[in-house]
């Protein structure tokens, strides 16, 4: 079926322009100038969709997700199928989340896993880092066929030691494997060494309640971490890209970097730009456990979300993604109470990053363009997905968000659809609502109503960065 959405206003990471898209079956076929010939003509052949008064945006591109993840005992709430109806409802289209290599296990064996778990699940598509657990030999001679199955980046951790830590020579190597493969290298960049002895000697005194966790996890030690990280990239000549960065330590060593010239990126997240240790992790009684994950969400006094707001503007944050890994306060969070340090790490927010950083061209803090940028365009091109995402144009999958700018409404547990028992964005009042989502040319959201289903989510065999120089 060919339809043309209509009326509306444009908006892709250079620009926003009244202009009609016309798709059919699961491509874009044409961006059309309103009245002129040839949409007069695509009218007459169309289902005609008005988008007057609309922002028509491509699907969003979330590319840090956990679905189902294990950890401390238990699962991320969220599975494929709830978790990708969530971010549908928020007017993402597009995952990335993470295949795992666990200690001993061949890559391969870890990525079949994960994508059988996927497989039939999904209801929008879905592509997988793989994180490495384990750097030796085979796997690093494994990577490359990695590669080449479509998984084109690789997650390392300088944090959790004990289970998926990686120490700087394992890091060296696989930075200079993927100089070999074109992978790009993600970071964990805090010191998990150092954090681990802060929090023994935490709990030693005493000190369990969940503000612990963000106390522990210094700025100074994620600004270590990244810093390292960016010399071993160096040294080991491969991109690097530093996942969920909340410190403004840590982005002036990226700012740094990246003025030097090297091939450095950064992502941060929604919870870092709102969410501080004082007003949400210090909340009274059990609740700041809902805002624990790592690294922390950051000191008010110390204004990194102004500076994370800055690093939007300036590029030096060229990704906004979720760090999707949500916990129920019942059974999950819960295994926590007494001591910080088994609280399940990770908040979900999926649904609401598109709406989180739109509140940022409402503030006036960035563009309308750079909001498209920063959640699809640039996150489809850093992990290879572009032109198929992240953009609207002529031979794009037709994942398309037809967004009512001006719609008012509160985020809650009431009205979520993430599988959690809490928001940790509860109360949050947004200007900005998705009304439409096309993915691949299939209506699968409309007025409130999900319309699409699990198995429709294909997997996207990834090529490479195309930020690599
Ligand atoms: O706390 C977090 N971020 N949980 C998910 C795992 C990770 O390190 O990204
Ligand atoms: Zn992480
Ligand atoms: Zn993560």
């Amino acid at each position: 079926m060919t339809i043309l959405i209509k009326g509306g206003t444009v908006v892709s990471a250079t620009g926003a322009d009244p202009a009609e898209v016309l798709f059919d079956g699961e491509k874009i076929i044409a961006l059309l100038q309103p009245g002129s010939e040839l949409a007069l003509s695509a009218e007459k052949g169309a289902e005609v969709v008005d988008a007057t008064g609309r922002l028509v945006v491509p699907g969003g591109v979330d590319v840090h997700v956990h679905m189902g993840l294990p950890l401390l005992g238990t699962r991320a709430s969220d599975d494929f199928e709830s978790g990708t109806i969530a971010a549908a409802w928020g007017g993402t289209t597009t995952i990335v989340d993470f295949a795992a290599q666990e200690r001993g296990q061949s890559l391969r064996d870890g990525l079949d896993t994960r994508l059988g778990e996927a497989e039939g699940e999904c209801a929008i598509d879905y592509g997988f880092h793989m994180t490495l657990a384990d750097v030796n030999k085979d796997s690093l001679a494994e990577m490359d066929h990695i590669v080449d199955e479509g998984v084109s980046s690789f997650k390392l951790f300088m944090a959790y030691p004990g289970t998926v830590y990686s120490d700087d020579a394992q890091i060296l190597r696989a930075m200079q494997q993927a100089a070999g493969n074109g992978a790009l290298m993600l970071m964990h960049a805090e010191n998990g060494i150092a954090i681990d002895v802060l929090a023994e000697q935490a709990v030693e005194r005493g000190e369990t309640a969940p503000v612990n966790h963000g106390y522990v996890r210094r700025a100074e030690l994620e600004a270590e971490a990244a810093f390292r990280a960016i010399q071993l990239a160096k040294v080991g000549a491969a991109p690097l890209y530093i996942v969920h960065l909340s410190a403004k330590q840590a982005l002036e060593q990226v700012s740094r970097a990246r003025r030097e010239g090297a091939n450095v990126f950064a992502e941060t997240c929604p919870q870092y730009l709102y969410f501080s240790l004082e007003d949400h992790l210090a909340k009274a009684g059990f609740d700041g456990a809902g805002y624990v994950c790592s690294t922390p969400v950051r000191s008010k006094h110390e204004h990194h979300q102004d500076e994370l707001w800055t690093g939007l503007r300036t590029n030096d944050l060229a990704v906004v993604a979720t760090d999707h890994c949500p916990f129920c306060m019942k059974d999950q969070k819960e295994l926590g109470r007494n001591d910080f340090r088994a609280i399940p790490n990770g908040i979900g927010g999926v649904e609401h990053r598109m709406d989180m950083i739109f509140q940022g061209v409402v503030s006036g803090q960035i563009s309308l363009p750079r909001w498209v940028e920063l959640c699809s365009t640039t996150p489809a091109r850093m992990m290879g997905m572009y032109p198929k995402k992240g953009t609207l144009q002529p031979g794009a999958d037709a994942d398309i968000v037809i967004y009512n700018p001006k719609k008012r409404w509160t985020i809650s547990v009431d009205n979520h659809h993430m599988n959690m028992d809490y928001s940790a964005y509860e109360g949050i009042d947004v200007t900005g609502r998705v009304e439409t989502v096309y993915s691949r040319g299939r209506r699968i959201l409309h007025d409130e109503c999900f319309e699409g289903r699990k198995g429709h989510g294909q997997f996207i065999r990834r090529s490479l960065s195309q930020y690599l120089i």
